[in-house]
């Protein structure tokens, strides 16, 4: 009798302890993780504050190795975006239909990490703090039910083309709004390999790379509408 009770003691022990493994394990699955350490303290220009948010993980960034097998590329970064800077949708399902975004998110978009149910590394967001993700990213519902249109997606800048010289720093050719924080784009393995650069040290990006200036770009627009003046 008492054997008995000892045994059914010890087999509902190990039934809660397998239902507990199992359950954490599962969990364990869920999250991106890359185990690096952040700590910062730097001078700052306000208005280009945002280019210091992601420098803590820099020297991680430099040293981590590169897994080609799961990379992002240009042309799959630009087929998710209705126009180049367009919010892009959400390419996997969404556990939570009605919230907003926040935490279920920023658990895996936040600092990213390999994502073992969907094949492939997180890319990290440029704005965790814009909690409301849903209101900018729609999921993906379907890709065959609406017609073609006549909509011109407009081009973007051809990444390689930016520099004055070869080997100087290419100016930036894309707007600084929702794109403040280089190194979320410009670094680690969940962005586009085109994209990556081999210098995340160097955490001051704008003191090399200033913005396009738009007058520039205009420049024979603005030579011819000035010489029709002057006839
Ligand atoms: C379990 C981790 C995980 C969670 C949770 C998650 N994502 Fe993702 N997300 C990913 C991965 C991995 C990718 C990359 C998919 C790929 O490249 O095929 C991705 C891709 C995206 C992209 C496309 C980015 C691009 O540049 O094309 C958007 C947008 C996005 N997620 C938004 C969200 C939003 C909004 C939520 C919350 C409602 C969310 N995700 C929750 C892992 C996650
Ligand atoms: C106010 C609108 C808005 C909100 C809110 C918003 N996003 Fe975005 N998101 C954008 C836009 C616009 C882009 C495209 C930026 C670009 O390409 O210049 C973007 C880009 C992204 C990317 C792609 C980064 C890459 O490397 O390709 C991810 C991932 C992402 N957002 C996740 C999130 C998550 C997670 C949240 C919630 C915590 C969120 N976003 C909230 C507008 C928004
Ligand atoms: C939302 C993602 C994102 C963020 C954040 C971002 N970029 Fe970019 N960057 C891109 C994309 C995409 C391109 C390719 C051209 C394009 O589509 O605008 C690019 C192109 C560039 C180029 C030109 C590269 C070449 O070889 O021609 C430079 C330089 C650059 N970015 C610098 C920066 C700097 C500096 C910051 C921070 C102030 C920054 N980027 C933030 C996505 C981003
Ligand atoms: C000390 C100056 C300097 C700083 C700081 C700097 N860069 Fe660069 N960057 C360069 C130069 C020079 C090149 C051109 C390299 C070449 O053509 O070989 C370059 C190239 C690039 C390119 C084009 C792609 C490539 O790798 O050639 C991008 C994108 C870029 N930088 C983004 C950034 C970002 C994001 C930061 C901040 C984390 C940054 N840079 C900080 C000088 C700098």
């Amino acid at each position: 009798m008492k054997r008995a009770v000892i045994l059914s003691i010890l087999a509902l022990l190990s039934i809660g302890f397998l239902i507990n493994w199992i359950y954490s394990y599962e969990k364990g699955r869920e999250d991106a993780y890359i185990p690096i350490s952040k700590d910062k303290e730097l001078p700052i220009i306000p208005s280009e504050s945002a280019v210091f948010e992601r420098s803590g993980f820099a020297l991680e960034y430099l040293n981590m190795p590169m897994d080609e097998n799961h990379q992002r590329t240009l042309d799959t970064y630009y087929e998710n975006r209705a126009y180049p800077g367009a919010p892009p949708s959400i390419p996997h399902p969404v556990k939570e239909k009605l919230g907003m975004g926040g935490v279920t998110c920023l658990q895996c978009h936040q600092n990213g990490g390999f994502v073992e149910k969907f094949n492939a590394y997180a890319p990290v967001t440029p704005h965790p703090e814009m909690i409301n993700c849903k209101q900018c990213h729609v999921e993906q519902r379907t890709r065959s039910r609406f017609k073609a249109t006549h909509f011109y997606k407009k081009p973007a800048p051809i990444v390689g083309t930016n520099n004055a010289l070869p080997g100087s720093p290419p100016v930036i050719p894309h707007q600084l709004q929702m794109r403040e924080n280089c190194l979320s784009c410009h670094a680690g393995p969940g962005a586009v390999k085109e994209l990556r650069i081999d210098h995340p040290e160097r955490i001051n990006c704008r003191q090399c790379h200033v913005p396009r200036k738009r007058q520039y770009e205009n420049i024979e627009l603005f030579v011819r509408t000035n010489s029709t003046t002057n006839d």
